[in-house]
């Protein structure tokens, strides 16, 4: 027999082990540590990677949270470069995580979302594409080219545009293969509402909205 004590701790204590599907309002998402295990291996990934439109609107865990955004941007050494590798070493792309509660701000070194705006602004990302509007988190890959003003050489405009389009590339694809492991669709996107989300993101004049990308589960 449970004293009504011993019930009320192990509700308690089962409350918060369970990990949350809920993320909202939260000024800062302490993101927790990536599984890197998985039952998939990276070619049985490839082998399933595809573009996914029939999303459901439901919340991913912030387990599957983080390894979407780890995979996007994260750092792997204890030197903090990254996953996807950046010409130089430049990391000049930046990533944000827009999802029903919000537009986060993706920190690689501190493995957290720091909040930018609150509410809902999943159809920004999108020119029409009603998809990404129930799509659990819809990644912005916004180039921030005030990077190259520290680093050893600076190339040519064109270069550094170029640079942060490969890099795009390599982002993207390891965040499909993630979204893999987790049984999560995933779709890139070029067509973005480039100037409102500027705006509600509060992007800098100097910014480049590069790519999205829909991540979440399907039907
Ligand atoms: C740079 C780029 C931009 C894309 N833009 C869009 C887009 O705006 N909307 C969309 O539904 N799919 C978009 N896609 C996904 C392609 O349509 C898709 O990759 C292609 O049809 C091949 O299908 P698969 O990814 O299933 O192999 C884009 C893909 C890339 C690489």
């Amino acid at each position: 027999m449970f004293n009504k004590k011993f019930l009320a701790a192990t509700l308690l204590a089962a409350t918060l082990l369970l990990p949350t599907t809920s993320y909202a309002a939260q000024n800062e998402i302490a993101l927790p540590t990536v599984e890197t295990t998985s039952n998939l291996s990276v070619m049985e990934a490839l082998s399933q990677r595809k573009s996914s439109r029939n999303f459901v609107d439901k919340n991913l865990t912030t387990a599957q949270l983080s390894k979407i955004l780890w995979a996007a941007n994260g750092t792997n050494r204890p030197d903090g470069k990254r996953v996807n590798p950046a010409a130089m070493g430049a990391y000049s792309v930046e990533v944000y995580a827009v999802t029903k509660e919000g537009i986060y701000l993706y920190d690689p070194a501190n493995h957290k979302l720091n909040l930018i705006a609150e509410g809902d602004f999943r159809a920004v990302t999108t020119t029409g594409q009603s998809f990404a509007t129930k799509a659990a988190v819809n990644l912005v890959y916004v180039e921030t080219p005030e990077v190259w003003s520290t680093a050893r050489h600076t190339p040519p405009r064109e270069g550094q545009i170029s640079f942060a389009n490969i890099a795009v590339g390599a982002m993207v694809q390891s965040v499909a293969l993630a979204a893999e492991t987790e049984g999560l669709g995933n779709c890139v996107r070029g067509s973005i509402n480039r100037d409102e989300f500027k705006k509600v993101a509060k992007l800098s004049a100097e910014k480049n909205i590069l790519l999205a990308q829909s991540v979440g589960k399907c039907n």
